[in-house]
């Protein structure tokens, strides 16, 4: 018969026996996962007794964590924005430090609205916003919590992640404001007509540009004849050069899509064309959002040129590397 301050106290010998990260934090985890409560209740109740099918099942997670695997696919769930997110091998899993892309974007939105003579706080009205490489859903879905009259594209290279990501974008209810759309980067969206509608009295042509994929871009916010232009775009691409992959700790190289965390045998390869994709795609005044990596900047902040872009700000994460790039859109 175990009590649950014996089996945490257990837990947490083997995980630092096993030099596991934050063993304390993955024991508790682990044992909330498995008896289906919360912190509070975990320590109010340090005698209660713990069914034997929940004991085995908890060593059995800590022999697996113990093995590499991550916390978060063992229990399936991470935090992000203070919502719950599934979390499942296909996706990456959340990182605090993406939230200084809800940060930055929320108050570079704020910003242009003061500018505008409007409220800074704003639900988002008419606002079109997209996320590139949505993983687990996690930016999108945060904006569209925060901004809940906006419109949300977000796009993927896995339709795995796309899955997932629409399943929480489903457990927060905001499924209806956002289109999952599979594709590179921002391929499936049509430059040509998007150009057209930006000069009165011109029509798009209605043959579908080149690279056009209308079956994937089947969306009530952007057709072939009412073109899509963003006010914002944010994306946290894959920035981990290859050469890093030895490394990384074997929770993430391991375990962690290598679709998610690498950019190419540096690291900063995608921004070239992300950020070029993203000029024609971004409405006059639309903003740029991007997570770095730690060694990205030197690549990526010339990349947004004064010829397309301005006020181009950098914000360092709480570690103090720099951690988003953001810039408008002239
Ligand atoms: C670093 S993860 C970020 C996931 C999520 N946005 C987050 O912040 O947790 C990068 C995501 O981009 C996707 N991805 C990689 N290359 C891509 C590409 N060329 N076009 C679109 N998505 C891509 C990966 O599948 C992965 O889901």
């Amino acid at each position: 018969m175990l009590n649950v301050r014996t089996a945490l106290k257990n837990g947490i010998a083997q995980l630092r026996e096993a030099n596991v990260s934050s063993f304390t934090l993955a024991a508790e985890l682990l044992l909330l996962h498995v008896l289906g409560r919360n912190r509070t209740w975990l320590y109010a109740h340090p005698e209660e007794i713990i069914a034997d099918a929940d004991a085995q099942r908890f060593f059995e997670l800590l022999a697996r964590r113990a093995a590499g695997e991550p916390t978060q696919h063992l229990t399936g769930k991470q935090e992000f924005w203070g919502l719950e997110f599934e979390v499942t091998p296909d996706v990456l899993i959340p990182r605090p430090e993406t939230e200084h892309v809800i940060e930055v974007a929320l108050d570079r939105l704020a910003l242009r609205e003061l500018r505008a003579g409007r409220p800074q706080k704003s639900a988002g009205e008419g606002l079109q916003i997209a996320d590139i490489g949505t993983g687990s859903g996690c930016i999108a879905i945060a904006l569209a919590k925060e901004l809940p009259a906006a419109n949300f594209v977000a796009t993927d290279i896995s339709p795995a992640a796309l899955a997932a990501a629409k399943r929480n974008a489903q457990r927060h209810a905001v499924d209806n404001r956002i289109h999952f759309i599979e594709c590179n980067l921002l391929e499936a969206f049509p430059v040509g007509a998007q150009q057209a509608a930006a000069q009165p009295g011109k029509i798009p042509n209605s043959a579908p540009e080149p690279g056009f994929h209308e079956s994937r871009l089947n969306s009530p916010l952007a057709t072939r004849h009412s073109p899509l232009s963003f006010d914002l775009i944010a994306s946290n691409p894959p920035y981990i050069g290859r050469r890093e992959a030895p490394t990384l700790p074997r929770e993430v190289r391991e375990h962690e899509p290598a679709s998610a965390l690498f950019g190419g045998e540096e690291g900063y390869e995608l921004y070239a064309d992300l950020i070029a994709q993203s000029a024609p795609h971004l409405k006059p005044g639309g903003l740029l959002v991007l997570e770095l990596g730690h060694n990205s900047l030197p690549a990526v902040h010339p990349l947004l040129d004064a010829k397309d872009w301005t006020n181009v700000g950098i914000t360092n994460d709480l570690a103090g590397i720099p951690r988003i790039i953001a810039a408008e859109r002239l």
